[in-house]
């Protein structure tokens, strides 16, 4: 169970698969299937180039749209980027931010997170920073050291007063898509160090509001176990994502074999 300031959320983050003739099929298939729970919150994460259709076919279901990155400036000349009021216009609600994907990749920064971040809040989204430690620092013994540094780099200048609005993500990078999760009781570990240093960062009272995801190799059988940490206030979910009926399962943790027939 967890706090009851803090709503679940499980986000599906379908990263660079679907063409969007392959999202609408995905959001056709998967919008049956998630049924309405009120105490938590569902969101998947298309291509930007597919929002628009699988936003449209998800309408007036429990399933919100979330982007799965957006540029720190809100208009202007900068090629190739997709700003915070284009993606609330599209009905995005959520954007996975500092994705170790995308810093690994593309060399992206704590210091362009937390400007993305402050950008998120204006537009009105919810961002969802992700950080995690690499196989090395974890083998080295700095895995906390690593996430502690990335979280308060990342969080740097985000106005306190809209804090709670925050989500954060513990995605070790050794977890994702390798089969390989994070232990519940290793994830909890870190998310309660999280947690600590957003306390210490932020004005009393916000951060019992914001939520600590856990992204890393998350299956419908490891689902329950992770969800059972009082510490884990949700999961962002990838390759089992891009099957409906495995992320419906997913969506719906908790409750006995929704889906089954
Ligand atoms: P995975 O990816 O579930 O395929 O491990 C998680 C993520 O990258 O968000």
């Amino acid at each position: 169970m967890t706090s009851p300031f803090r709503r679940p959320l499980v986000i599906g983050n379908w990263k660079m698969h679907t063409t969007v003739r392959a999202a609408a099929g995905l959001a056709r298939e998967l919008r049956p299937l998630v049924p309405p729970l009120p105490d938590r919150e569902v969101a998947v994460a298309p291509p930007f180039t597919a929002l628009s259709a699988v936003g449209a076919l998800l309408e007036g279901s429990p399933i919100r749209l979330a982007a799965q990155d957006l540029f720190w400036e809100d208009e202007g000349a900068y090629t190739g980027e997709v700003s915070g009021p284009m993606l609330k216009e599209t009905g995005v609600e959520y954007v996975i931010l500092g994705h170790s994907e995308r810093r690994i990749y593309l060399s992206e920064s704590d210091l362009a997170v937390s400007r993305k971040a402050q950008a998120a809040l204006r537009a009105g989204l919810t961002p969802v920073v992700c950080v995690g430690e690499d196989q090395m620092a974890r083998d080295a013994g700095r895995a906390q050291q690593v996430v502690r540094d990335q979280l308060l780099r990342s969080m740097e200048d985000l106005p306190g007063a809209e804090a709670d609005r925050l989500v954060v993500a513990y995605e070790p990078v050794w977890a994702i898509g390798t089969g390989r999760s994070a232990s519940p009781a290793d994830a909890a570990e870190m998310h309660a160090l999280i947690r600590l240093e957003i306390e210490a960062r932020f004005p009393a009272g916000k951060a019992e509001r914001i939520r600590i995801l856990y992204g890393g190799s998350v299956t419908e059988q490891n689902v329950d176990a992770l969800m059972a940490r009082p510490e884990v206030d949700g999961v962002l979910v990838g390759g089992a994502s891009l099957r409906a009926r495995e992320f419906a399962r997913i969506a719906s943790y908790g409750v006995p074999r929704w889906g089954d027939s």
